[in-house]
């Protein structure tokens, strides 16, 4: 049994010359025994069917409104991008698994920023429904988005697709014990899953603060101070990361970070306040040494810790 036989013909047609093996963590032979025997179909899944299958699961895993996207706003998304009508946007993708009774297991949600020769598919949502966890389930998602990125990125001057960046909460925060677990707990499932936390450090004392500042994404929202992690490509865990520009990685991807709310049409005032709080953090913070390239720096050592701890995976 294999991944590419659970793929939706659309899906199939989208990832069609991708090597499927090559973008995951994980041997066919686990997930032969975990993931596959669960899984009815894996798709790109339409905004009917978002409405339909998957709204009232990615409600229930993010009941906190502030966190959550409108769903209204991901359906038109979709029905846009189905119906073609997003090409100078950064194409915006939901994969979707369903049980073999056409119930949704879970989904991932993500836009794929478009950066100087390279792409990074950006994950706002993963979620996999409680009596599907721990089954490798959000590993064949990891992948599944990779791999849907890898083909927007080559429809795209043939970029390449060196990590995922997703978001989550700073381990720890929260408003009361059950959130601050919560956050925690995320924090260690992405660790686990391969990911690293993308931290600016003061040199003068060695205290870390995040450098992602989410805009309210309702007007009158306030901003939230998220933290993002990288998690590297399989598929480019041999190979150097000279497809990345390292001189600007962290400002390319704040730049296109922000671009890309604008495109969507959140609201302005909000993500210009979250841009001067963005802005204002490294001065707030005197760091040390701070400057664009510092950060730049760090982006580039995170990537290179990601690559050796995969490789040790991969060899295990
Ligand atoms: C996060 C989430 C998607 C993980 O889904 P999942 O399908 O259970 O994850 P996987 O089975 O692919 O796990 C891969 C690895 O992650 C780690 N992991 C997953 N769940 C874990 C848990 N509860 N505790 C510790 N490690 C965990 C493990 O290393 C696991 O491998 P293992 O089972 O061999 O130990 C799921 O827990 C979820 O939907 N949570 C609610 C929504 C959410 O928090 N989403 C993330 C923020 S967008």
């Amino acid at each position: 049994m294999s991944l590419s036989r659970k793929l939706s013909q659309r899906l199939a047609d989208h990832v069609n010359d991708i090597d499927l093996v090559s973008l995951s963590r994980i041997s066919e032979a686990r997930l032969t025994e975990r993931a596959l025997p669960n899984i009815g179909l894996v798709e790109l899944v339409s905004a009917k069917d978002f409405a339909k299958l998957y709204d009232a699961l990615y409600i229930s895993m993010f009941p906190h409104q502030p966190e959550r996207e409108r769903s209204d706003l991901i359906t038109d998304r979709l029905q846009e991008e189905f119906a073609g009508q997003r090409r100078d946007l950064a194409p915006y993708r939901v994969v979707g698994i369903r049980d073999h009774d056409g119930k949704a297991i879970g989904a991932a949600q993500f836009s794929v920023l478009l950066l100087p020769g390279y792409a990074v598919p950006y994950l706002q949502y993963l979620y996999v429904r409680i009596e599907n966890r721990r089954q490798d389930m959000a590993e064949v998602l990891h992948t599944m988005i990779l791999a849907v990125a890898t083909a927007d990125a080559k429809a795209h001057d043939n970029r390449s697709v060196p990590f995922t960046l997703l978001e989550t909460k700073p381990a720890g925060y929260g408003k009361d014990d059950a959130s601050q677990a919560v956050a925690t707990q995320r924090a260690i499932i992405h660790t686990k899953a391969g990911a690293v936390a993308i931290m600016l450090r003061r040199e003068s004392d060695g205290t870390t603060s995040s450098p992602h500042v989410q805009p309210g994404l309702e007007m009158g929202d306030p901003p939230l101070s998220l933290v993002w992690a990288i998690r590297r490509s399989p598929a480019m865990v041999a190979q150097a990361i000279d497809v990345v520009d390292v001189k600007h990685i962290g400002q390319d991807l704040i730049a296109a970070y922000y671009q890309s709310l604008r495109d969507e049409g959140f609201p302005e005032p909000n993500i210009r306040l979250a841009e001067s709080i963005r802005l204002a953090r490294p001065a707030i913070l005197r760091y040390g040494k701070h400057t664009k390239e510092t950060e730049d720096k760090q982006f580039v050592e995170i990537l290179e810790q990601i690559a050796d701890r995969d490789r040790s995976l991969k060899s295990a």
